[in-house]
């Protein structure tokens, strides 16, 4: 199979359309086992981290399997873990499209979805029945009607919903398309929603007898001279990993593009440089707490310089659909550990 082949087709048509037909196609083949032929064959890098075994590093990030529906598929992939999500309590439409574009001149994305969703109920049947080894990871966050202030209890919700089928839970405080939902991050904000949900973790385990690891997801556009800060809160109110990063509202590296000034998060190659950086900041800072790294991994060399400034698992979106299916096998083949 050539993903070469298939992209111009793909990119023929707009991104939330192709993004529906490529899953339709990997549906298809996940349910005769023929996905799996992307990512040919598969050596083990296995990981332990946050008291969870991967067979690679390599994981899928949050967004492109929202509501937990094409898990056969991402599996038969080669990921050494799935990130299901945003999910909120409620279900919601997301904003007006169009609301994705891409910029292919630099293997990048601007979206602002805005957390369009099925709510967190619609998912639990199927991470409930899910038959995949693969450890999948629920990504929360709160409904964009929900006030700011009373944002704690919408995670809290989705955390009590996911929290038996979860293998982690990943918070998401970084979104730029919820409003005010990056304020959040503020040192005093986010040690009060970590600690809320490690305390409502404490009675969940003790009521089903599983301790599900807490990861928060931050942007990459934090300050730098706060980075640390934000970081060692987190830590300090007891999270089990950081995922560094999420999409930027810079639009370093792509300014001269028509789709530039639209309103949105910008993933893919022109992210790549800062959320390294960041990244960079937030392996130091969180000392012996795990960091995911997540942006701008389009090949072997970018997954390579996540693992070496220190990410203990790396994810990847926008390259997937940039260099294809295939990309995955080659990662996991190509990375050393
Ligand atoms: C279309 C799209 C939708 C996304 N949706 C979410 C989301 O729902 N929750 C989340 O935490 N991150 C979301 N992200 C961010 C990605 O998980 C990732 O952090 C970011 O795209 C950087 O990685 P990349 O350069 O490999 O794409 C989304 C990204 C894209 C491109």
């Amino acid at each position: 199979m050539s993903y070469a082949l298939i992209r111009p087709f793909l990119f023929g048509l707009d991104p939330e359309t192709a993004h529906h037909a490529a899953f339709a196609a990997l549906d298809a083949q996940a349910r005769v086992g023929a996905a799996r032929l992307w990512a040919g064959r598969l050596p083990k890098k296995p990981r332990t981290v946050m008291g969870l075994q991967f067979d690679n590093p390599i994981g899928l990030a949050a967004g492109l399997d929202k509501n937990a529906e094409h898990l056969d598929g991402l599996a038969q992939l080669g990921f050494g873990f799935i990130e299901i999500g945003t999910l909120t309590p409620l279900a919601q439409p997301g904003n007006p499209k169009p609301r994705m574009f891409r910029i292919p001149e630099h293997d990048a994305l601007i979206n602002r979805l805005g957390f369009n969703n099925a709510g967190v109920e619609a998912a639990l049947p199927r991470l409930l029945g899910r038959k995949i080894a693969t450890p999948v990871g629920v990504n929360i966050g709160k409904n964009a009607a929900t006030p700011i202030e009373q944002a704690s209890s919408d995670y809290i919700k989705c955390l009590r919903a996911v929290y038996e089928t979860a293998d982690y839970i990943a918070v998401n405080v970084s979104s730029p398309n919820t409003k005010n939902l990056r304020d959040l991050q503020a040192p005093d904000s986010i040690a009060g929603l970590v600690r809320a949900l490690v305390s409502e973790r404490e009675l969940l385990h003790k009521a089903c007898g599983k301790l599900r690891p807490i990861a928060v997801k931050i942007a990459p556009d934090i300050e730098s001279a706060q980075i640390a800060k934000v970081v060692q809160a987190i830590c300090d109110a007891g999270a089990d990993a950081i995922i560094s990063s999420n999409t930027t509202l810079s639009r370093e590296g792509v300014a001269e593009h028509a789709h530039a000034q639209e309103a949105g998060g910008l993933s893919g190659s022109p992210l790549r440089e800062r959320a390294d950086r960041v990244l960079e900041v937030v392996v130091k800072a969180a000392r012996k707490v795990p960091v995911i790294g997540v942006g701008g991994v389009m090949s072997v060399v970018d997954a390579q310089r996540k693992l070496d400034i220190g990410a203990q698992l790396v994810q990847v979106y926008t390259g997937m659909l940039y260099k294809g299916p295939g990309l995955i096998g080659d990662l996991v083949r190509g990375i050393r550990v």
